[in-house]
């Protein structure tokens, strides 16, 4: 790709929606891995010398060694909400920026829980098996049957724009909301949603849907004694990261049906699915597609570089992590 010298260089480390891309190359050279995988840390090493920033991918892990070696990196552009892929810490002491992708994806993401928890409740993915297989010999009135959601109470760990936009389809489905949080937040609440503790939570809801994001405090959030407290016809929804769950602990009871169902679209060690899952009809498994609808992936392609823009610009971007090192960044200039 040609790039024109002067210019600050950019890497994307995978393909990207095009107006994204174009946006970048109005401000900085541009060079993208064009290969429909992950690059390994010595390449992304390699591709990042000398680099002004890079847009990363949830799956580029950016830990204090590979910070400590990208001298010239200033923008870590995340083309993603959640960020535990960078140590953020060790970024902000580097003086690098780090900004993310939030709102844009907020009902994409919403949308494809409520997929899952309808595709759990009323066994869509089981029943597409079976017509595949030949095996659907016509109407019975005893065939496959699942679980209404009007009337039922659900559970939404985490308040943020995901948990909220979650919250306002349980209520168009006629759903009891509650929901366990840090703090009482206002758009549940106007929702009609009720405050609980976690394990008044667990205890009362028919549907949990998990939307928090992964940091220590919500690492294996949902273990043992937590899955123990769910009703047996609770029915889990992860649409946040793989780690907030014990997954061993989850396929357990799902085996046992201590638990009636889950619906994943994040995994602990992804892209590895534990094989286990693939044994169980009570669970449904979408391949991290939260974000993934044409609309959603442009305007996340958009915010990225406005991310970097920015931060080139020393304006305070629109979607930032760790504000605090604007000040020296634009000290630096
Ligand atoms: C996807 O998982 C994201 O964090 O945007
Ligand atoms: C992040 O978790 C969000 O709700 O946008």
């Amino acid at each position: 790709m040609a790039t024109t010298p002067n210019r600050p260089k950019i890497f994307i480390t995978r393909q990207i929606p095009e107006n994204g891309v174009k946006l970048l190359k109005e401000h900085f050279s541009v060079r993208i891995n064009k290969e429909d995988r992950d690059l390994t840390q010595p390449e992304l090493l390699k591709k990042l010398n000398g680099a002004f920033g890079v847009i990363s991918m949830l799956s580029n892990k950016f830990d204090s060694e590979l910070l400590s070696k990208l001298k010239s990196l200033k923008i870590i552009s995340n083309f993603a909400v959640g960020f535990n892929n960078v140590d953020v810490k060790a970024a902000t002491e580097r003086g690098i920026a780090v900004t993310n992708t939030p709102d844009v994806l907020t009902d994409a993401t919403a949308d494809l829980a409520f997929g899952l928890l309808l595709a759990v409740a009323r066994r869509i993915a089981e029943g597409d098996r079976l017509v595949r297989a030949g095996k659907f010999k016509g109407w019975s009135p005893m065939l496959m049957l699942g679980y209404d959601l009007v009337g039922k109470t659900i559970g939404i760990v985490g308040a943020g724009r995901i948990g909220a936009a979650v919250a306002s389809r349980g209520k168009g489905f006629g759903m009891k909301i509650i929901y366990f949080s840090r703090r009482r937040n206002d758009e549940m609440e106007k929702l009609g949603g009720e405050f609980a503790s976690l394990e008044q939570l667990l205890k009362q809801s028919n549907f949990i849907s998990l939307n928090v994001p992964l940091n220590d405090a919500t690492r294996n959030l949902i273990g043992k004694k937590e899955i123990a407290m769910m009703k047996p016809n609770a029915i889990l929804i992860n649409t946040a990261r793989g780690e907030v769950v014990d997954e061993n602990v989850l396929i357990a009871a799902l085996k046992k049906k201590k638990i009636t169902g889950a619906g994943l679209d994040v995994y602990v060690n992804e892209p590895k699915i534990n094989p286990d899952f693939f044994k169980l009809d009570n669970v449904v498994l979408a391949p991290h597609l939260g974000s993934a609808t044409f609309k959603t992936r442009a305007k996340m392609a958009e915010l990225v570089a406005r991310n970097a823009i920015a931060v080139l610009k020393g304006k305070r971007p629109p979607a930032v992590v760790n504000p605090e090192v604007l000040g020296r960044l634009s000290g630096k200039k």
